[in-house]
């Protein structure tokens, strides 16, 4: 007899290649048909949503990225992702096992999809904490501080909320990984005109201008990163391990970070995040109107509603 499929896999495990032809023809069909229940959601962010998917009995999560203008800013937006990987694990970051491959699509814009093993949701970093009682001395938090200091402090971005990391094996592994900041100057180093297309064209220059002042501070601003890691605690209703937080990363570090000043972003941000969505699908509807073709999935909700 078969043994049963798994149901979890492990960070470290490389995932199975799935289909990415099927997997693009099911998110286009979730997105014309305005269905999200056409797919198996597990996650979503800001900015990609993490769809279960299954490739030879095994278990995965698939993460479709916008499409590209061509191979080459495909290819070299890969490179980045994959550049971004190691030299964080150089730096003693562990990531979740992540693949990737492009899919040409017929109207010649070639999207990525990433694929990582699905986890088990209990061992999602922000899960666990929520188990646990707030502490400086937490290991998910003095983990996470270390991680980040040693990423930012050496110009490598990275994106820690709790949110985006498993806790196995008594450590971090961070699994948001397809949306590197890496900076040239004041703006990302590969394309990203699939994003900005997500936007109604007014508005996509001031948009992009704001999350850019935000993305350049995650390559050089430690102080601002971990404040950021608060904002989310507060987003999340754990404002309890704001200031255990803030204590671990003075103990370790002597970096003072303050959790009010992270509750004000969090104020902001709960009025940016959800007008971005709002215009985004203000953007969908005027391309359904026009007969034109939207290409995000996008979520039910911001993260912030
Ligand atoms: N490999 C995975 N296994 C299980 N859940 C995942 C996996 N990857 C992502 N998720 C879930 O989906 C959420 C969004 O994925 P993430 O890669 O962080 O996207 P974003 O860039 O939009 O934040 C995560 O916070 C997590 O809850
Ligand atoms: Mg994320």
């Amino acid at each position: 007899m078969e043994a049963p499929a798994p149901r979890f896999d492990r960070p470290d495990h490389t995932p199975p290649e799935p289909d990415g032809a099927a997997v693009e023809a099911a998110i286009r069909r979730a997105i014309d048909e305005g269905r999200r229940d056409l797919v198996d959601i597990v996650g979503a962010g800001e900015l990609t949503i993490a769809l279960r998917w299954t490739s030879g009995g095994r278990p995965c999560v698939v993460k479709r990225m916008p499409p590209y203008p061509d191979r080459i800013s495909a290819e070299q937006y890969m490179e980045v992702v994959r550049g971004n990987i190691t030299r964080l694990e150089a730096l003693g970051v562990r990531c979740v096992s992540n693949t990737m491959q492009l899919v040409e699509r017929q109207d010649g814009k070639p999207v990525v999809i990433h694929c990582q093993p699905l986890l088990d949701a209990d061992t999602l970093a922000d899960h666990v904490l929520r188990t646990r009682t707030p502490s400086a001395d937490e290991p998910l938090v003095t983990t996470l501080v270390d991680r980040v200091v040693a990423a930012v402090s050496n110009g490598e971005p990275i994106d820690p909320q709790f949110a985006n990391w498993c806790w196995v094996d008594d450590d971090l592994w961070l699994l948001d990984l397809s949306t590197p900041f890496v900076m040239n100057g004041k703006d990302i180093v590969y394309d990203t005109s699939g994003f900005q297309r997500e936007f109604p064209w007014v508005i996509r220059r001031l948009v992009y201008r704001e999350l850019m002042k935000a993305a350049i501070k995650y390559t050089t601003d430690v102080e601002y990163v971990l404040t950021d890691v608060m904002t989310q605690l507060h987003r999340v209703g754990m404002s309890g391990w704001c200031q255990p937080f803030a204590d671990a990363t003075l103990a370790r570090h002597g970096i003072s970070i303050d959790p009010a000043v992270a509750k004000q972003r969090c104020d902001a941000d709960a009025k940016f995040y959800p007008f971005l969505l709002r215009s985004k699908r203000v953007e969908r509807r005027w391309r359904q109107l026009t007969r034109r073709r939207y290409d995000a999935l996008l979520p039910e909700k911001s993260t912030f509603e």
